[in-house]
């Protein structure tokens, strides 16, 4: 299956889904790695792998939110994707990308959803006290990381924990949830919303 991959930075689960779709039995092909910011560092990665890559900077737009996302939507079918994986793509989607991608985007996303959604979610785990923290990919919709959780990975968070230790704990789980999580999604395609929420823990 075509996968596109969309990305914002340094792109190491975008690498974990190249390394994992090396492999001949993996059911995704990447068809393309796609990014908004034409400096992130997964694009070299990418490239270096010999895949296609295209940026396609949002500064341009400026506010015309919904003339970036058309681009981006252009490239994403021009390459044939049937899914897409975003993996730390940094920028909201408005409601015309999620609705395009229903059911064929996924996210990850640092924590176990449904708590902490946004930003900072290492040092607000810490700030919460919570005992277990992790990963979670999920399907896209609407709401930010609200859409169906597609599996999660838990990780203890020890006594002298600083956000930088939690979140390089969680990130080794990201980088196997993920293939695994796409890898699940693909070959067992749920037919509904309930059997969408499968757990998988690391
Ligand atoms: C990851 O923590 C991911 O869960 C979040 O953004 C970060 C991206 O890191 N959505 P990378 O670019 O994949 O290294």
């Amino acid at each position: 299956t075509p996968v596109a991959l969309m990305i914002s930075g340094r792109g190491s689960n975008a690498t974990a889904l190249v390394r994992a779709a090396a492999d001949p039995a993996f059911p995704a092909r990447i068809c393309l790695v796609l990014s908004n910011n034409p400096q992130a560092p997964g694009l070299e990665m990418a490239r270096a792998a010999g895949l296609p890559t295209l940026a396609i900077d949002h500064r341009p737009f400026g506010k015309d939110r919904a003339a970036h996302e058309q681009a981006l939507h252009a490239a994403l079918t021009e390459a044939g994707a049937q899914a897409v994986c975003l993996a730390g793509y940094m920028r909201l989607l408005t409601p015309f990308l999620t609705q395009a991608w229903a059911g064929r985007m996924l996210n990850i996303h640092p924590s176990l959803l449904p708590s902490f959604p946004g930003l900072h979610t290492h040092e607000r785990a810490l700030d919460a006290g919570v005992r277990v923290h992790g990963c979670t990919v999920h399907l896209v919709t609407e709401g930010m990381d609200e859409g169906p959780i597609l599996g999660q990975a838990a990780v203890p968070v020890l006594a002298d924990d600083t956000a930088d230790l939690l979140s390089a704990r969680v990130l080794e789980q990201e980088h196997l949830l993920y293939p695994r999580a796409l890898r699940h999604f693909l070959t067992r395609q749920p037919a509904s919303a309930s059997t969408a929420s499968a757990l998988l823990v690391a």
